[in-house]
């Protein structure tokens, strides 16, 4: 170690992350985020959690897993964690074909059930920057469906600074792969700052933190029309993939949908939601209760 002019001590030695460390950490973090941490991301974590211990001014990776857990400032340390070690991949029009297929085959019927009410709720869980959300909000837009209608569409994500970002809504050119000049003329304005999705498209959309593992007791969102959450779950244990499901169930309306990414298909094991093969896409619905009265008294 050698001090600094304030006279605290600074780690020299770059810390090994030994096997009982790895151990807590992954515990930790797996059981805080539901992500399935294996063996092999042992090294991962030690290369990428490695200047974080340092930064913290700490010396050791047990030192730095007890920082996680009682320091006064961990839920600002798990926060810069969650973004070293998560997936932030994302661009506008992503998986296109599903937007299509809810664009042309859900929204119809979304459409007829809420007729009455004419509200509707999106919600893209997991949205990372914003992308998702924003694209959701233009196919509303497009489908001319809802004209007077009350709309929202709801960005969540784990990080906070994913969410800084999507409300701003300006994007550099890698989030534009998908998106058609069409719609880029019709979504977007040209800023000093860079691309911004434009105002109409904006008030559509809120966006706010949240950790799926914890909606049971920090999210008060629920009678949705529509969930997307894609992309997310292929990180997650089993159990932490069931614990969501069941309260995504109960957030959606009856008759609502739910949209996962492609190489996330529930068909093996569907739970109580319905599979609904779409043209191109296979999509999940909470059914009503008047169908599951039906199918208990086998009807
Ligand atoms: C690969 S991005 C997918 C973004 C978008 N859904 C898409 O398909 O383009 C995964 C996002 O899931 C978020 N995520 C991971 N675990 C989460 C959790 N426990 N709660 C909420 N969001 C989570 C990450 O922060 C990241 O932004």
């Amino acid at each position: 170690m050698i001090s600094h002019g304030s006279g605290r001590s600074l780690p020299t030695e770059l810390p090994e992350l030994r096997p009982e460390e790895y151990r807590l950490l992954r515990d930790l973090l797996g059981e805080k985020i539901g992500h399935a941490f294996n063996e092999d991301h042992a090294r991962e974590f030690e290369r990428r959690l490695r200047p974080r211990v340092s930064a913290c001014g700490l010396s050791t990776f047990a030192e730095y897993h007890r920082h996680l857990r009682g320091s006064p400032k961990r839920e600002e340390e798990l926060q810069t964690v969650y973004d070293i070690l998560t997936n932030n991949e994302t661009y506008f029009f992503r998986e296109d074909y599903q937007l299509r297929s809810f664009r042309e085959e859900v929204l119809p019927r979304l459409e007829r059930d809420a007729r009455h009410r004419k509200q509707l709720t999106c919600w893209s869980m997991g949205c990372s920057t914003g992308e998702e959300a924003y694209s959701i909000a233009m196919v509303l837009l497009e489908s001319g469906r809802f004209d007077g209608w009350s709309m929202r569409v709801l960005g969540t994500d784990l990080s906070r600074k994913r969410i800084t970002f999507a409300r701003r809504g300006i994007y550099g050119e890698s989030s534009f792969r998908s998106t058609s000049k069409e719609r880029r003329g019709a979504f977007f304005v040209s800023t000093r700052a860079g691309t911004r999705v434009c105002a109409a498209v904006r008030s559509l959309c809120q966006f706010g933190q949240l950790n799926v593992m914890e909606m049971k007791n920090r999210c008060t969102i629920d009678q949705v029309d529509a969930v997307f959450c894609r992309n997310v779950l292929i990180y997650f244990t089993p159990q932490a993939r069931a614990h969501v499901m069941a309260s995504i169930f109960e957030r959606l309306r009856p008759g609502g949908f739910l949209m996962l990414g492609h190489s996330e298909s529930l068909l093996h094991d569907p739970g109580p939601f319905q599979p609904v093969h779409l043209k191109r896409d296979v999509v999940y619905r909470r059914p009503t209760e008047r169908e599951l009265r039906s199918k208990r008294e086998g009807i």
